[in-house]
C-alpha cells in the first residue's frame, strides 16, 4: 500500500516507561494513539543502557536527579514506539499531559494515570527537530514501515493529506 502523506510525513518517538510497562498500561497508551487516529509505524521492547541514557537525556544530564532517571529507565524493559500523523509531535505531547504528572490535565495520559515526575508513564519528543534525533536513535530506516491505512478517509480531508 502506498503513503498517506504526499511528502514527508512527520514522526514521533513515544517510549512507554518502566512503570508503564510493570502496571500494565502498554495496551492502554496505544489504545489512546490509535483512537486518535495516529498511525503506528514501528514499535519494539527493549532494555536501555547507560550509553542511551546519557544521550537520549544529554539536556538534564547535569542536574541532580538525573542518576535517579537513568537508574529508573534501566528498571524493566520500555516500549518504543515511532508515530505518524500531521503535526504528530505536537499531538502527541496533548494526549501525554504535563512532565508533572500529577498537576497533568485529567484526560491526558499522565493526568489519568501517574503521580510523578519521572515515573509519568511516557516519554515523548518535545519538538519536531527533537524527535527527528530521538526517531532514528531507536529505530533503524528499516524498522519504520511505510504503509496506507486506510482509515485515514475519515481522519483527515484530502487537502490536510497533501
Ligand atoms: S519534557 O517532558 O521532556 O519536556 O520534560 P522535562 O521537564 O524537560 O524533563 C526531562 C526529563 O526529566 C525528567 N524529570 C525529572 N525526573 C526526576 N526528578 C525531577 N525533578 C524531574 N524533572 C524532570 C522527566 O521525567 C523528563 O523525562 P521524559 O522522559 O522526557 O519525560
Amino acid at each position: 500500500m502506498a503513503m498517506d502523506f504526499k511528502g514527508v510525513s512527520e514522526k514521533t518517538l513515544v517510549l512507554i516507561k518502566p512503570d508503564g510497562v510493570q502496571r500494565g498500561l502498554i495496551g492502554e497508551v496505544l489504545m489512546r494513539f490509535e483512537r486518535k487516529g495516529l498511525k503506528v509505524v514501528a514499535m519494539k521492547m527493549i532494555s536501555l543502557d547507560e550509553a542511551v541514557l546519557r544521550e537520549h537525556y544529554a539536556h538534564i544530564a547535569d542536574k541532580p536527579f538525573f542518576p535517579g532517571v537513568s537508574s529508573f529507565m534501566q528498571s524493566s524493559p520500555v516500549v518504543a514506539i515511532c508515530l505518524e500523523g500531521l503535526e504528530v509531535v505536537q499531538a502527541v505531547r496533548i494526549l501525554c499531559g504535563i512532565t508533572k504528572a500529577r498537576a497533568a490535565d485529567a484526560g491526558s495520559i499522565r493526568g489519568d494515570f501517574a503521580m510523578s515526575v519521572a515515573c509519568n508513564v511516557i516519554h515523548a519528543s518535545d519538538s519536531v527537530e527533537t524527535a527527528m534525533k530521538e526517531v532514528p536513535r531507536f529505530f533503524k530506516q528499516d524498522e519504520i514501515y511505510e504503509y496506507g491505512k486506510s482509515e485515514y478517509e475519515h481522519v483527515y480531508m484530502e487537502d490536510e493529506k497533501n
